[in-house]
Formats: structure tokens, sequence, C-alpha cells
């Protein structure tokens, strides 16, 4: 058997778009934190909250409860300035992925350039990994952002799957080999290489059927699609197309 078979792909759940609809009317419900225990139950490996710099979803308060009451790891993106490092080094998360932040931008849109801001992210990286946390710098599949990456020392890459969810046809094929060479280029550099964003029911599995790749990041799909069946079901759906891509490639769950 080889190294491939071994491997298994872990879930991270999103919760940031619960916050979303609760803060649309200000109040307290939807609980992102209830979604995250609801998440757990359905088999989620792992919890990932974005707690932006402008505040439109997650809270300070839901990652202090986040962080007192959940049992999964908790993965906390966030921009790389000093105010979200005390904020982390505060609840030292199982893990902080650093994403670029821009306040009129709808989502993350693209990746961190990580080679072109090595000097600023440097610091973040060293100071995070010092107190304990793993660090994953959100990236575009390219060679360079993987290669300053390790540079700096991150633990994780997570590439970033927008532009294949994207594109149709041959654009989609040619993005998902961007990803797939990014995918083995970061394990032979020693990188946990995870991936997301915009990923649903119709585009995960080719992502999932990637062999470096040990851990996918979604969320707005699934708060849409509990919408419909429930968040439990989204999520026992997502898993599901998840470990059928992987047993059809050969690779464990
Ligand atoms: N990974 C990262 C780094 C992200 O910024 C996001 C969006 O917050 C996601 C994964 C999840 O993306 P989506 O909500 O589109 O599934």
């Amino acid at each position: 058997m080889t190294a491939d078979h071994l491997r298994t792909l872990r879930l991270g759940v999103n919760i940031d778009h619960v916050a979303t609809i609760r803060n649309a009317r200000g109040g307290v419900y939807p609980d992102p934190v209830a979604a995250a225990k609801l998440a757990a139950a359905a088999g989620a490996d792992g919890i990932t909250a974005h707690l932006r710099e402008d505040r439109r979803h997650i809270s300070d308060r839901d990652i202090r409860r986040l962080s007192d009451e959940l049992d999964l790891p908790l993965n906390l993106e966030m921009a790389a300035t000093p105010e979200m490092l005390a904020v982390a080094l505060n609840h030292r998360p199982h893990a902080c992925c650093l994403v670029p932040e821009k306040r009129e931008e709808k989502t993350t849109e693209g990746g961190l350039d990580v080679a072109a801001s090595h000097r600023l992210l440097a610091p973040f990286v060293a100071r995070l990994k010092a107190g304990g946390i793993r660090v994953s710098l959100f990236v575009d599949p390219e060679d360079i952002q993987l290669i300053v990456a390790k540079a700096l020392g991150a633990d994780i890459v997570e590439l970033h799957t927008g532009a294949y969810c994207e594109a149709v046809d041959d654009a989609r094929a040619a993005e998902l080999a961007r990803l797939t060479t990014a995918a083995a280029t970061a394990e032979r550099l020693g990188l946990e290489c995870h991936a997301g964003h915009g990923l649903t029911y119709q585009t995960v599995a080719p992502i999932a059927a990637i062999a470096n790749v040990v851990e996918l990041n979604i969320g707005h799909f699934l708060v849409g699609e509990a919408l419909f069946v429930g968040l439990e079901a989204a999520i026992r759906g997502m898993r599901s197309r998840m470990d059928g891509a992987r047993a059809a490639a050969g690779l464990a769950p």
C-alpha cells in the first residue's frame, strides 16, 4: 500500500455565513456556535471562522465562545494585522489561516501574495508559531507562493479554489491541473496542503481526489444548502461526495 492510500481528507466547516444571517437582524439568532456544534455532530473535522476587520459576520464574542465551547480544532482565518495577532494570541486556536482582506470585497477574492509581502508576513508567522499556533497561508496555486510560504516557516498552505470553481470547460480543467500540481509541490516542500473557497457539490469531487490535499474548508455552499435540507444533511452530503471521490481515486476517505 502506498502513502497515498493512507492519507485522509478532513472537512473543515466554515460557519461565517450563519453569522451573516444573524447579523442581518442584529440579534443572536441563528447562533454560529450552535451551528459549529451541529457541524461537529454531522462529522466535521474542524471549524473555520473568519474574523474580519469590519466584523461583518463573525464577532469577537463568537471567537471567544468557539474557543471555550468547541471540542473540534478551530481554524481562525484572519488578516495579518496587529489587532488580529492579538486576538489569535489571546485565544490560541489550533491554526490561523492568514488571508488577504479588503473592505470592499464580498469575499476573499484571491490568495495572499506571499512572495510580494514576505517581509510584512514574516513577524506574524513567527509570533503565531511561537504562540503554539499552526500557521496556514491562503495562496493561489503558484510555485513561487509555495516556495516563499515554506521559507517563511508556514506549516500549511491552503490553495484558493475560487478560480477553479468559477471557470468552465477547458478553463476549469486548466485550473484543476494548476491545483493538482501545486498540491504535489506543497507536499514535496513539506507543507501540509489544504484547499477551499467556492466549493459545492458540483465542484468538490475533483479537488477531493487530489491525493496531496488533506483538508477542505467549505462554508457558503453548506449554509445555503442548509436552507433546503438542514445543516447536518448538507454536511453529510458533502462528506459523502468527498468520500466517494476519494474511493474512486483509490484513496483513503
Ligand atoms: N478558505 C478560506 C481561506 C476562505 O477565506 C474561505 C471563505 O471565507 C473559505 C475557505 C470558504 O469558502 P466558501 O465559503 O466559499 O466555501
